[in-house]
């Protein structure tokens, strides 16, 4: 197996203000990476932040932690660039907003970034499948993007599912109202690469939440590749 479990706390739902600390603490609770969301409003009814807060979290908490670039935005060709130069070392874009992925892969790629592609609950896995080649990794929305602390939607898992069954080695990644509860469910199906915003920022116990889902997840890709 080409792929391992990797979790990646979803910091939006943490308190904004101490942004620089809840990504160090995150990392101390055993984070693989940290999954940062951009929303600019228009491909998404809310507001995040954009490369200049990701050049200042790089420049404070060095240069270790892995950034996936959530892009919820309607122009990502905009953002690749400034990226880049802010330390993103993921550009995770949105298949609904472009028109010409194949040329933004390419420039992602050039840009020294990995490429992430992720496609909304209402858009099929078939879009997705002529570029998986060519990506890194791809994120099947498990909510309408927008906004933390939305219900899973178990009904993405057929994509995971066929993307898994199709390119055995790609990285896929869930967002979403993935936690304890839902973690088997995104497991099974065969997602490698899980983002967790209110179950482990909410929990209590950060740490604890972030082993389980690690746990879970390997322990689905041993099976996966004892049954071959
Ligand atoms: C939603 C974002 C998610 C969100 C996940 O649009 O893409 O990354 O922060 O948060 P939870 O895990 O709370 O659903
Ligand atoms: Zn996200």
């Amino acid at each position: 197996m080409a792929y391992i479990a990797k979790i990646g706390p979803s910091i939006l739902s943490s308190d904004l203000s101490r942004l620089g600390s809840e990504c160090v603490r995150m990392m101390g609770c055993g984070a693989d990476y940290l999954h940062l969301d951009v929303m600019d409003g228009h491909f998404v009814p809310n507001i995040t932040f954009g490369h200049p807060m990701v050049e200042c979290l790089r420049k404070t908490i060095g240069l270790e932690p892995f950034f996936d670039m959530h892009m919820m935005v309607s122009r990502p060709e905009q953002w690749v660039k400034p990226m880049a130069a802010a330390g993103a070392n993921q550009y995770t874009f949105h298949l609904e907003a472009t028109t010409n992925p194949g040329n933004l892969i390419k420039e992602i790629k050039e840009s020294g970034m990995k490429v992430g592609l992720a496609i909304k609950p209402g858009t099929t896995v078939e879009e997705l499948a002529p570029w998986a080649n060519q990506i890194d990794m791809a994120l099947v929305m498990t909510v309408e993007p927008g906004f933390g602390g939305q219900k899973f939607l178990e009904d993405m898992m057929p994509k995971v599912s066929w993307l898994r069954s199709q390119f055995p080695s790609l990285d896929i990644e869930v967002d979403g109202g993935v936690g304890p509860d839902t973690i088997h469910k995104c497991a099974e199906a065969g997602a490698n690469m899980i983002v967790s915003g209110s179950a482990v920022i909410g929990s209590d116990d950060p740490r604890s939440v972030i082993a389980l889902l690690r746990t879970v997840v390997s322990e689905a890709i041993q099976k996966r590749s004892l049954d071959r």
